[in-house]
């Protein structure tokens, strides 16, 4: 399976960070390994022609469950779509923890986005007090299984999973490569079981302050089929590097 790296952006970057970027990324970008960018909503459309050269995939950081109507301040899909946005991540733990996301209603989003037929990289992960409870495997299990309910087969070649432990997230401190490889396997067999088609598949990425000094042990693992990256996605010659373009 190619390797496939995602940068995510929150609320990072502005209008000359994003040229920046683009600038130095497209001059050394050899798509050895796949690269999807996640910038703010407003600079999807700016990215996707900044990032035209390379053939990024540009996505969204969010979206509503509801495709339309009178819900001020959020962001449909299919307007996503038409901007050109190509994917989006759901669940992230930030989404989950400051905005009350569940896997429950993580799982209207999931649908709706991809009905409109963007891509959706659904995260999953435990905090530490859950880690310390032993409760990983469960939590992520109920995750996936009520955050992925109802869909299908076809529904499951267009999702990503992305395994982000929340301790890992912006603190430095990276799950082992063993102590991630353990719950991509749990991942892969859930998903195995629910997909039976096509649930191997599926792509399984790890997220929490992956570098790029700790990148290449993270993806000799197994189940690592890539990465979800915050911090050190934000500069070219970092996220570059993640990519194998050193
Ligand atoms: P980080 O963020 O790489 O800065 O830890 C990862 C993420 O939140 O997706």
């Amino acid at each position: 399976m190619s390797k496939l790296l995602v940068a995510n952006w929150k609320m990072n970057q502005f209008t000359t960070d994003c040229h920046d970027f683009f600038f130095e990324f497209n001059k050394r970008y050899t798509k050895k390994r796949e690269a999807w960018v996640a910038p703010q909503a407003i600079q999807i459309q700016m990215c996707n022609e900044l990032g035209f050269k390379s053939h990024v995939l540009v996505g969204a950081q969010n979206c509503s469950e509801h495709l339309q109507g009178a819900f001020t301040g959020e962001l449909s899909a299919r307007a996503l779509m038409d901007i050109g946005a190509r994917f989006v991540i759901l669940g992230h733990s930030e989404r989950r923890q400051y905005f009350n996301e569940t896997s429950k209603l993580l799982n209207a989003k999931t649908k709706t986005a991809l009905k409109e037929g963007l891509k959706v990289i659904y995260c999953v992960g435990e905090t530490l007090s859950e880690r310390e409870a032993n409760q990983t495997l469960s939590i992520v299990g109920d995750q996936i299984h009520q955050g992925l309910n109802d869909l299908s087969e076809a529904n499951a070649q267009n999702l990503v999973v992305a395994y982000e432990p929340v301790w890992a997230i912006g603190t430095g401190k990276t799950a082992t490569p063993a102590e991630a490889q353990e719950v991509h396997g749990f991942i892969r067999q859930e998903l195995t079981k629910k997909f039976p088609a096509f649930g191997s598949q599926i792509k399984i990425l790890y997220g929490g302050s992956v570098k790029p000094d700790n990148v290449e042990e993270l993806l000799g693992q197994k189940d690592i089929d890539g990465g979800l990256v915050g911090g050190a996605s934000l500069k070219a010659k970092d996220f570059l590097a993640l990519c194998g373009d050193k």
